[in-house]
């Protein structure tokens, strides 16, 4: 590693950071992460802070899982690449795949389409709901459908779908045939209406609406997420997404549930259609996959879409998607010892009851600082506070603000994601009652400084 002197003096110069501006990298460079143990990160100073962000939702097993570890350095010395394009295959994806089967089992996914990552599983899952209905003679099924504040990635149809301004207007105009629906989201929507069940029946009426409105025969999927994740951890009434299901039933859409960030145990149940009781027809996965140790993901497939294509005789049901990393053999491999970890620590479980703590103690920390406009979690280890200059009126804070609540606690000890005026909290899924106090107590120092 190169030395500390060099690190900072170079940070942010040459290269372009995801999200970021590239003038406010420069002005305000990022910290320079060197090490990680358990769910511990260390910066180049040498300075150690809980990850209470888990990498990017995806460190579920911390930091220091050395069963992925080492099944990707065997995998290396074995065999450090070949294709699964038709023709050829490895051994590691054929034994991921029965896994994979297994676990998803409950949720009606039977098969798996390899993929590089999130963004990618999204793409894959959209272009095959168009294809589905190719194939079953229903050609003008193009159109998605998709929430407000929800988040499918940045590829340009991902984007098309995705429900936040910030990630749209300059790559604009984006595909065509992409519709929003106003998103779950209590504390701020155009129905002014806070209690969550109400609001869900208020959704779907907005929903049904839409599917009508654009003419059902003409739209392919209803993609969303379980749990509105990067969109300010947007959790719904426990009637939303069987709603939702049931519209896609009644006017014949897909029902893709992007649980990028809820499958493998995040919302305390293994994925998040399951906890809402829901069994969609593709399922977007990828991040916790791997641990986030090797960038991978898959599209799981319902037995029904599965039949759909596997009976076709005309070649329409032919696959013409696929990365060059799809169905890496060392992703491929790190994702099998990943999921035997998931299963083995019961990691789900963790995450629903550490998350009950984290949850209650940021209801706690609202009490006492009026920067919280809103709480947000009661699901597993995903959770936000939206934070406000005036509880009245719910005006914003500024970005100075935010950032200082934000700086302050990493030095208290936590690591934390600003998104927008919303801190999101989402550590490994592995974390103890000691670390969610770390958590608890730096932002604490954050809010007071602030
Ligand atoms: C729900 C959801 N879908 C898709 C993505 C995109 O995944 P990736 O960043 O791996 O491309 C993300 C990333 O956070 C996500 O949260």
């Amino acid at each position: 590693m190169k030395d500390a002197n060099f690190l900072k003096e170079h940070n942010a110069r040459h290269l372009w950071h995801p999200m970021a501006h590239p003038a406010e990298m420069q002005a305000n460079p990022p910290d320079i992460i060197v090490g990680g143990e358990g769910v511990t990160i260390t910066d180049v100073d040498g300075h150690r802070a809980v990850d209470a962000v888990g990498g990017l939702w995806n460190v579920n097993l911390g930091y220091s899982c050395a069963p992925v570890k080492e099944a990707i350095a065997r995998q290396l010395d074995r065999l450090p690449y070949y294709s699964i394009f038709r023709g050829t295959t490895n051994d590691n994806v054929i034994e991921l795949a029965e896994m994979l089967r297994d676990f998803f089992a409950p949720d009606g996914l039977t098969r798996a389409f390899y993929t590089s990552g999130g963004s990618d599983s999204v793409e894959v899952a959209l272009r095959l709901a168009r294809q589905y209905h190719k194939v079953r003679g229903e050609a003008a099924r193009v159109k998605y459908l998709s929430f407000k504040k929800g988040y499918h990635g940045t590829h340009t149809l991902a984007a098309s779908v995705n429900g936040n301004t910030n990630f749209r207007t300059q790559y604009e105009p984006l595909m065509p045939g992409c519709f929003h629906v106003p998103a779950p989201y209590t504390y701020r929507n155009p129905f002014d209406e806070t209690d969550p069940a109400r609001l869900a029946q208020r959704v779907l009426a907005a929903i049904e609406d839409e599917i009508k409105f654009q003419d059902p025969s003409t739209i392919a999927a209803f993609i969303m997420e379980p749990i509105l994740g990067a969109g300010g951890v947007i959790p719904p009434h426990d009637s939303l997404m069987p709603g939702v299901r049931a519209l896609c039933d009644k006017y014949g859409l897909l029902l893709i549930a992007d649980e990028v960030i809820t499958a493998f145990g995040r919302t305390g149940s293994w994925s998040g259609s399951r906890h809402w009781g829901v069994q969609p027809d593709l399922m977007t996965t990828a991040k916790a996959i791997t641990n986030g140790y090797f960038p991978f993901g898959a599209v799981m497939i319902a037995e029904g879409v599965a039949e759909v294509f596997e009976a076709d005789t005309t070649g329409k049901g032919a696959i013409a998607s696929g990365y060059t990393y799809s169905g890496h053999p060392v992703g491929a491999a790190a994702a099998i010892a990943c999921l035997k970890e998931t299963e083995r620590l019961k990691v789900n479980e963790n995450a629903g009851e550490r998350g009950a703590q984290l949850f209650a103690g940021l209801e706690a920390l609202m009490a006492r600082h009026d920067l919280i406009g809103d709480v947000r979690g009661g699901h597993g280890l995903m959770c936000a506070v939206e934070l406000v200059a005036d509880r009245a009126t719910k005006a914003p804070v500024d970005k100075a603000v935010i950032g200082k609540v934000q700086r302050v606690a990493y030095e208290a000890g936590a690591m934390l994601r600003v998104s927008g005026n919303n801190i999101i909290l989402s550590p490994p899924l592995v974390v103890s009652a000691a670390d969610i106090t770390t958590i608890l107590s730096a932002l604490d120092a954050g809010l007071a400084a602030a």
